[in-house]
């Protein structure tokens, strides 16, 4: 298999563990495994304790999919198929495309949306918001690229990296044109939970339509990813079964001990969100602050979901030396616009864990310093 390099995640890779402060995660603050443990009820502190470390089923456990069918309206446990966030993208697009389909992909986004599909020999169209606008996806991009050989439609609200959200009205236009010309939508709901205002909350699309496919796991919204734990979820009961058989290929099943956790959290699911969400609102608020101060040399959009947030930066220098000097000078890391390939001119800002405000303010001090 031939697939180009994914540029952010070999960002992370040269930086993300010899740094000072990340000012660019899109994780909420990871949780410890004594915090998680302690918000567990009597039956899964049990669970946890008498679990035994063989093979786990490779759908995932029953319980952790009957507590995931939770989350969804119209599907059940039957519905969800567990595998790593990224390994769910990676099934999914193997099992959905094949060489000559055409494909409509959110952009700029997290690569292998749409860079596995071209590695399959697929084409893609990108589908870019407004800036302008405050990032808003117009949904008319999708009747005017839509072709006889459209197969899939991928999506991701809140969106990495801008953090908006399609409005409903434009989320129900694509989800119909889909249905009416059969394609199928891949809708990439990984910071779903974050939605600024709830009543922006989209529904999931395998709620929607019966042949979309979800993806949600412990990654984003419950700070939770070292667990390597997500779901695909879709009522096409013969991709799920070639999805379920596609993962024999990949890790065969999740590991025991994730499984436990990640029922452990989803069941604390209110309190988990609602820290998570409570030290976003509060970073948020610095920053509204912080960009108003800066105003000429920054600028942005407010997110409306999620934890990361697109930055433009104003003036002749590109967001690469921007990056590359406040790393330099302050050990702050921030990730440029060139590792989704969005020109030079924009940086991703990530404001979901504790220690934002201290990194904010290194950054604060940095720009005092260069003007
Ligand atoms: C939009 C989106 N989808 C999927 C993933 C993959 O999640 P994970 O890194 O937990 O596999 C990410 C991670 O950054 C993401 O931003």
């Amino acid at each position: 298999m031939k697939i180009s390099t994914f540029k952010l995640e070999r960002f992370f890779a040269a930086h993300e563990f010899n740094v000072k402060y990340t000012l660019t995660n899109s994780d909420c603050e990871p949780m410890s495994l004594a915090e998680l443990l302690q918000l567990a009820d009597d039956e899964s502190r049990e669970a946890w304790e008498s679990l035994k470390l063989g093979y786990t089923e490779y759908q995932g456990a029953p319980e952790l999919r009957r507590e995931i069918a939770r989350l969804y309206s119209d599907c059940t446990a039957d519905d969800v198929l567990i595998a790593a966030p990224e390994e769910c993208i990676f099934i999914a697009m193997q099992c959905l495309l094949e060489k000559g389909d055409h494909v409509i992909c959110t952009f700029p986004g997290y690569q292998s949306l749409y860079e596995l599909a071209r590695s399959m020999g697929c084409e893609v169209d990108l589908w870019a918001p407004d800036e302008g606008a405050g990032w808003r996806f117009d949904p008319s991009f999708i009747s005017e690229h839509v072709r006889p050989s459209t197969r899939l439609i991928v999506m991701n609200f809140p969106h990495n990296p801008t953090g908006a959200v399609l409005d409903r009205a434009s989320y129900d236009t694509v989800m119909n044109l889909a249905a009416e010309r059969g394609i199928t939508v891949f809708s990439d709901e990984i910071y779903r939970f974050l939605e600024l205002d709830p009543g922006l909350r989209l529904p999931a699309a395998c709620d929607t339509c019966d042949t979309a496919v979800s993806l949600f796991g412990m990654s984003k919204s419950f700070g939770l990813a070292g667990l390597r734990l997500g779901w695909l979820v879709t009522r096409d009961r013969e991709l799920y079964d070639r999805m379920g058989a596609f993962k024999d290929y990949t890790t065969i099943c999740s590991p025991a001990p994730s499984e436990i956790l990640s029922l452990i959290a989803l069941r604390a699911r209110e309190t988990i969100l609602g820290g998570n969400l409570a030290c976003i609102g509060r970073n948020l608020s610095k920053l509204d602050e912080f960009f108003e101060r800066r105003e000429g040399l920054l600028s942005w959009n407010a997110p409306a979901g999620g934890s990361i947030a697109l930055v433009r930066l104003h003036g002749e220098r590109t967001s690469p030396e921007f990056c590359s000097d406040v790393l330099e000078r302050t050990g702050v890391l921030i990730l440029p616009s060139t590792a989704f390939d969005y020109g030079e001119k924009h940086f991703r800002i990530g404001f979901g864990r504790d220690d934002m405000p201290e990194a904010l303010a290194m950054l604060d001090e940095y720009l005092d310093s260069s003007l």
